[in-house]
């Protein structure tokens, strides 16, 4: 059977510290750093996802979380088809926060966005701080899907990233 073959921008988003640049380190590389450096402007890694008969290239944005790169990330936004908004479940501030990072995304002005909304650190599960049904309620509000995930276990990693190709074609 002929392949059909998609890429897409995606673009990864949240505070410093949630996971971000850890889970596409999972993704792509299957490496977890304990002590990984913080993100300085953004990096971009690209990986295929099959689904089906299909290959999709998903060229993923790996912004920088702190504050003072904020303009840089709406620019990171531009042209993006999926925003996956990532916090740290055992830290709920994160999780707050992510009202704004949404907003932030929006504003790049891209429409017919998918919205990703996932926790973080799920290997720290006993440290949790955000209510499945508020992070469900979230997702669900913005019209995204909700995931659980550890950049540390690998836990629901390729799951993820395959649930945002099913979505996108
Ligand atoms: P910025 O680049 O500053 O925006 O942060 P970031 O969102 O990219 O976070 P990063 O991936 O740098 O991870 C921050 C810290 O959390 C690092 O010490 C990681 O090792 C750790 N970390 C990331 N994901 C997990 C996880 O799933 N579980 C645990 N226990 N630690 C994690
Ligand atoms: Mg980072």
């Amino acid at each position: 059977m002929e392949s059909e073959e998609h890429q897409a921008k995606v673009v990864l988003i949240g505070d410093s510290g949630v996971g971000k640049s850890s889970l596409l380190d999972m993704f792509v590389m299957s490496t977890f750093k304990p002590n990984q450096e913080s993100t300085v402007g953004g990096s971009f890694k690209s990986k295929e996802v099959h689904i089906g008969t299909k290959i999709i290239k998903l060229n993923i944005w790996d912004t920088a979380g702190q504050e003072r790169y904020q303009s840089l990330t709406k620019m990171y936004c531009r042209g993006a088809s999926v925003a996956i908004l990532v916090y740290d479940i055992t830290k709920k501030e994160t999780f707050d926060n992510l009202r704004k990072w949404h907003e932030i995304v929006l504003e790049s002005g891209n429409t017919d966005m998918i919205f990703a909304v996932v926790g973080n650190k799920e290997d720290l599960i006993e440290r949790e701080e955000v209510k499945l049904e508020d992070a469900r309620g979230f997702a669900s509000k913005i019209g995204g899907f909700y995931r659980k995930t550890s950049a540390r276990t690998g836990f629901g990693v390729e799951s993820l990233f395959e649930n945002v190709g099913y979505k996108l074609f």
